[in-house]
């Protein structure tokens, strides 16, 4: 579930950014999300969705309801988030309401604000 209203679903062995690349909502390419405020990755690959990601900080959302239905934080996954997101999202970045959307895996329902902006 998004700030805006919209739903989509995510499959608990995936992290949430192929749930949020498939329905649109993700990208590795700003030009692709027409200047929307959305989830951006760098590190991660769609192609290998486990194997990859977690390490450059900018797939960060924002977690408003459900925080417990994530996966738990991992330590690369909080360095990361506290080295990287943190110097890229500045003060939009809050480290106790922000997850890395290539890492946590959704458990249950959630309700999320992405962090990234496609300009
Ligand atoms: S895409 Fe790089 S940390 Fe998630």
């Amino acid at each position: 579930m998004f700030a805006d209203g919209g739903t989509i679903a995510a499959n608990p062995e995936l992290p949430m950014a192929s749930a949020l690349a498939e329905n649109g909502r993700a990208s590795s390419d700003a030009d692709s999300i027409d200047g929307a405020c959305q989830t951006q990755w760098e590190c991660w690959s769609d192609t290998e969705p486990t194997e990859s990601g977690g390490t450059c900080g900018k797939c960060c959302v924002v977690v408003l309801e459900g925080m417990a239905s994530l996966s738990e934080v991992t330590t690369k996954e909080k360095n990361t988030m506290a080295k990287k997101s943190k110097k890229y999202f500045g003060s939009r970045f809050d480290e106790g309401k922000c997850r890395l959307a290539c890492q946590a895996r959704v458990k249950g329902v959630v309700k999320i604000q992405p962090l990234g902006k496609a300009e």
